[in-house]
């Protein structure tokens, strides 16, 4: 028998081809079995169609339909009817139409599937991912997968448009520094070495400018090996950027232009430029973060001024040597005792010593620290917390490293636990960070971002006696909150990059051997450059309002980085391990 052929997309019929003969191929959604007709939902990745079986149509094409189950591939032909009043389904595009199938053939048949991919219905995610390929049948995924394909559209337009090659870089390369492990890829015909893949294309892309591209970006797989999160994978996708003879201005500008043309061209939203900006100082103070989501209040406020020589012992020796800040839960008075304890195991568990908190009420102020405050303390609290009777303050009181941070994170949790007006799309910059940053861990002086961000000019002379007060010119783009993306403009003097790379404590032995390539380039003319460097999978995140990025992502990894349809990681046999020179311990 010949095979039935698709003229249509199932979600594309209406009520303008009624009368029509056509042809749909799918999926059967659901069916259902009304004794004398029988109605299948059949779906394709356009939508969904009513198809109707008759026994007064074709006997064999009736009995056919008996056996249809969910997930079953078909091919169905007939005729494009109206529906008949009752029957109309406003909830379906395609709600005014039916098919009167004459023929159908089944392609394929299904085994039920271990979750309905019908229904939204909450599944566990490892079985989800699990049977991937039958989770992106569902709508959900349908929905993020083709966001995501206008998103990556959109970015390439736009960087075309603009005059930017995009050029791929090399996956099997040596290790390019971005604060997380590599992951290293044998090499079995050099024994003993390996390659790292790219933690970012960072040392190319500067190279492409070395190499006069002047205008590169690319849509780029990278590798990071470091504790996963909703919004970290182990292999995720930037949208990475370079410019020649560019300022920080350019940069910046540039991106902001990007992100508005992308969610124009995806989400008809026009978001105003330029977006508001912050330094990072500022933005660790008002917010305990340097990804500070601006769009709700409930600010932190530094509170050395209040208890400026208070005798509260608590207060006197944070204050000789870390901060007091807190903020204030507008209408957290209504917390109960139970609630404000779990909010100090909360800070404690952050890392804090302890959290103050102090109700404010008509005259008085309620709190267990009460006794050991003075009145005026207590009065210029209410003050600069802006609190009104019925409000809550939250204090935390110690090292400057340690409060930020605690702060920060109940801030954000509090806006959750009270469901606070977050809408819309809030971007911030964040700039002025500092170029180093003394890691405890290490001993030693860390980059903040990558060892190849400027300091800025002004700074230079500082690098060698007080690095972590130099200032780097690099710039980070944060959305509601998330991280989204982070640049600088690049050291293009060898001898400043020899400087950084002495100050994050390699010797000059080491830099040569590790990054000689490029200290080299830098004698042959490099032009001054910078770029930036976006997480695609947040971006659509975002945008498309997911909560994680594994859901805009086909085939993620779960948090112990293992893909659970193929098994990956899995051990490998002897032979490949002798071909690599491997021995397992
Ligand atoms: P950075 O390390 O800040 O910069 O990375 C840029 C952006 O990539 C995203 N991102 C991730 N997304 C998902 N999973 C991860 N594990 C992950 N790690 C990072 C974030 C982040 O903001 N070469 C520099 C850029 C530059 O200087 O031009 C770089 O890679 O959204």
């Amino acid at each position: 028998m010949e095979h039935l052929k698709r003229t249509h997309r199932c979600g594309d019929l209406s009520r303008s081809q009624a009368g029509e003969m056509v042809g749909v191929t799918g999926w059967v959604h659901r069916s259902r079995d009304h004794g004398g007709l029988i109605f299948v939902d059949v779906r394709d990745r356009s939508g969904i169609v009513q198809a109707v079986f008759s026994p007064d149509v074709d006997g064999n094409t009736f009995n056919m339909a008996k056996e249809l189950r969910s997930e079953y591939v078909v091919a169905l032909e007939g005729r494009l009817d109206l529906r008949p009043e009752g029957r109309i389904n406003a909830a379906l595009e395609t709600g005014e139409v039916e098919i009167y199938v004459d023929r159908c053939e089944i392609l394929n048949p299904a085994r039920t599937p271990p979750f309905p991919i019908n229904e939204n219905t909450e599944v566990e995610e490892a079985l989800r991912l699990q049977y991937r390929y039958l989770d992106l049948r569902r709508q959900m995924l349908q929905k993020s997968i083709a966001f995501r394909h206008r998103v990556v559209k959109a970015v390439r337009d736009f960087y075309d448009s603009r005059g930017f090659y995009e050029i791929e870089t090399p996956v099997l390369t040596r290790s390019t520094p971005e604060g997380a492990r590599d992951y290293l890829v044998p090499s079995r015909v050099n024994p003993g070495r390996f390659y790292a893949l790219p933690q970012s294309p960072q040392l190319f892309k500067q190279l492409l400018m070395v190499g006069g591209m002047e205008r590169y970006f690319q849509v780029v797989r990278c590798f990071r090996d470091e504790d996963l999160r909703a919004d970290r994978q182990p292999e995720f996708t930037q949208v990475d950027v370079e410019m020649a003879f560019v300022d920080m201005e350019d940069v910046i500008q540039g991106t902001e232009e990007m992100l508005q043309y992308v969610i124009h061209t995806t989400l008809g939203i026009d978001v105003p430029l330029p977006f508001p900006r912050i330094t990072y100082d500022e933005s660790m103070l008002r917010y305990g973060t340097d990804r500070p989501d601006r769009r709700y209040g409930m600010e932190i406020y530094d509170l050395a001024g209040v208890f400026q020589g208070t005798g509260f012992r608590v207060f006197q020796e944070a204050l000789a040597s870390g901060v007091v800040r807190g903020f204030r839960v507008k209408g957290g008075g209504r917390f109960s005792r139970r609630e404000l304890d779990e909010t100090v195991a909360r800070a404690q568990d952050l890392g804090a010593s302890g959290l103050l908190w102090f109700v404010f009420e008509d005259e008085q102020v309620r709190s267990p620290t009460v006794k050991f405050l003075s009145e005026g303390e207590l009065g210029r609290l209410r003050a600069v917390l802006d609190a009104v009777p019925g409000d809550l303050g939250l204090v935390v009181a110690g090292p400057e490293g340690v409060v930020a941070p605690v702060l920060g994170s109940l801030r954000v949790e509090m806006a959750a636990r009270l469901d606070l007006r977050r809408e819309g799309l809030g971007f911030t910059w964040v700039t002025d960070f500092p170029l180093l940053e003394f890691s405890e861990e290490e001993g030693k002086y860390v980059s903040v971002h990558h060892p190849f961000t400027a300091p800025r000019d002004a700074d230079l002379p500082a690098l060698e006696g007080s690095p972590g007060l130099v200032r780097a010119k690099s710039y980070d783009v944060v959305l509601n909150g998330v991280e989204l993306g982070g640049g600088s403009i690049r050291i293009h003097k060898r001898g400043v990059q020899e400087q950084v790379f002495r100050a994050l404590g390699m010797g000059d032995e080491e830099a040569r051997e590790k990054f000689g390539y490029l200290l080299d380039a830098f004698e042959y003319g490099t032009p001054p450059h910078g770029g930036i460097a976006l997480g695609l999978d947040r971006m659509v995140m975002l945008l498309n309002g997911n909560d994680s990025i594994r859901d805009v992502i086909a085939f993620p990894k779960t948090a112990k980085a293992s893909c659970l349809m193929t098994g990956a990681p899995s051990p490998v046999g002897e032979r490949q391990l002798r071909e690599l020179h491997l021995r397992l311990t």
